[in-house]
């Protein structure tokens, strides 16, 4: 806990969220998913804390026009992967954001907050919406302040995500702040990111230089989370590599990406650090670390998408799950907003 969480007095609790758009891939198991089950298996520095994961399909309709059954789909999916990997929707709460409407109304006031020049700063903003700003919707905009309301509307302290959020997480952070001052008020903690392990960026497998990402053209250049054994064994012994063999230290690993990326994923499956897994796997030509690894993500994998596929042939008890989820988080979510208008001046 940093000394601004503590002096605040704000009791430890976590908050994550990942988008339904479909596909997850092994930077979302590694970066995310994985490190959101060791928080609610192992607590936060040795300490048990409440852990709230969420899918975040109100975020995903900010990008491009998305057809409604599919959305629906991959929600639902997204919930099946969360599960089959270890969250246990009985120790977190587990939530679809629409279904939980404090969100989206706290992002409404912090859409208030929020300054039109921080958002424009954005790198995911600049992006997405590349050169086309003027044609992007309103939502993609504003993004960022529905996520730090995401994260505020539990008084989140911590949020587990991979490197590229940090922005939005600096942001979410300025808005508490803001708020906080505005009103004269110390209401919402500054919450901390937490971006560690090895996998915190998990490249592409085609080129070690660029995030391993759903949208991707090429397939080649990422796991699915719903690739089966042989695909995930193909992918990894075609992966990009040089000619040398793997270096003594992580030093060695400096100017060579693709090695660097794949040592990465070797630690982030057998979770330790790069300095033990490069230690491990010292001297060994690609020719042997590689079917090395094959085997271990298929281990590690295979099961997960097995039971994905199992859990989305009964998408009634997922809907259960997350009605479920959604009272129990409303629970928290109810009497923030209602402190929130409070603060701000809203009658009732
Ligand atoms: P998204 O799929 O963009 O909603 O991302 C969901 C979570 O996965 C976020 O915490 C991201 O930071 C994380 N993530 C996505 N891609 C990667 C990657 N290639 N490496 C590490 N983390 C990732
Ligand atoms: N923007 C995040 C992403 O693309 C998803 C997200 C939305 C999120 N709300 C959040 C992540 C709150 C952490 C906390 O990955």
């Amino acid at each position: 806990m940093t000394e601004q969480t503590q002096r605040t007095g704000f009791t430890p609790r976590v908050f994550s969220g990942i988008q339904p758009s479909g596909g997850l891939t092994l930077g979302n198991y590694l970066g995310a998913i994985k490190r959101f089950v060791d928080m609610q298996d192992r607590g936060l520095n040795g300490q048990p804390v409440e852990t709230v994961y969420c899918m975040v399909d109100l975020h995903a309709i900010t990008a491009k026009l998305h057809d409604p059954e599919t959305l629906r789909r991959n929600t639902r999916e997204l919930c099946a992967g969360f599960i089959a990997a270890g969250v246990d929707p009985e120790k977190s709460v587990l939530i679809n954001q629409s279904q939980v409407p404090e969100h989206a109304q706290l992002a409404w006031i912090f859409n208030c907050v929020a300054r039109m020049g921080w958002m424009q700063r954005m790198t995911q903003w600049k992006d997405k919406a590349g050169k086309n700003s003027e044609n992007a919707s309103l939502g993609l905009f504003a993004y960022p302040a529905l996520m730090a309301a995401d994260i505020l509307i539990y008084h989140a302290t911590h949020v587990p995500v991979g490197e590229d959020q940090k922005q939005h997480i600096e942001l979410t952070r300025d808005i508490a702040a803001k708020f906080n001052h505005d009103y004269g008020v110390d209401f919402f903690p500054i919450t901390e990111p937490v971006i560690e392990g090895a996998a915190t960026r998990v490249m592409s497998l085609r080129d070690g230089t660029k995030k391993m990402s759903k949208s991707d053209p090429s397939d080649a250049s990422r796991i699915n989370m719903t690739d089966d054994a042989d695909a995930i064994a193909k992918k990894i012994r075609k992966a990009k590599t040089d000619p040398e063999p793997l270096p003594e230290t992580l030093d060695g690993l400096k100017d060579r990406p693709d090695a660097r990326n794949l040592v990465n994923i070797f630690a982030g499956l057998s979770d330790i650090s790069a300095e033990d897994a490069i230690a491990q796997v010292a001297g060994q030509q690609f020719g042997q670390f590689k079917p090395m690894l094959a085997d271990l993500a298929v281990a590690k994998l295979a099961p997960i998408s097995e039971e994905m596929a199992r859990l989305m042939q009964d998408t009634a008890e997922i809907d259960a799950i997350l009605n479920r989820g959604a009272s129990r988080a409303r629970e928290i979510t109810a009497p923030v907003l209602k402190r929130t208008y409070d603060i701000v001046g809203m009658v009732g």
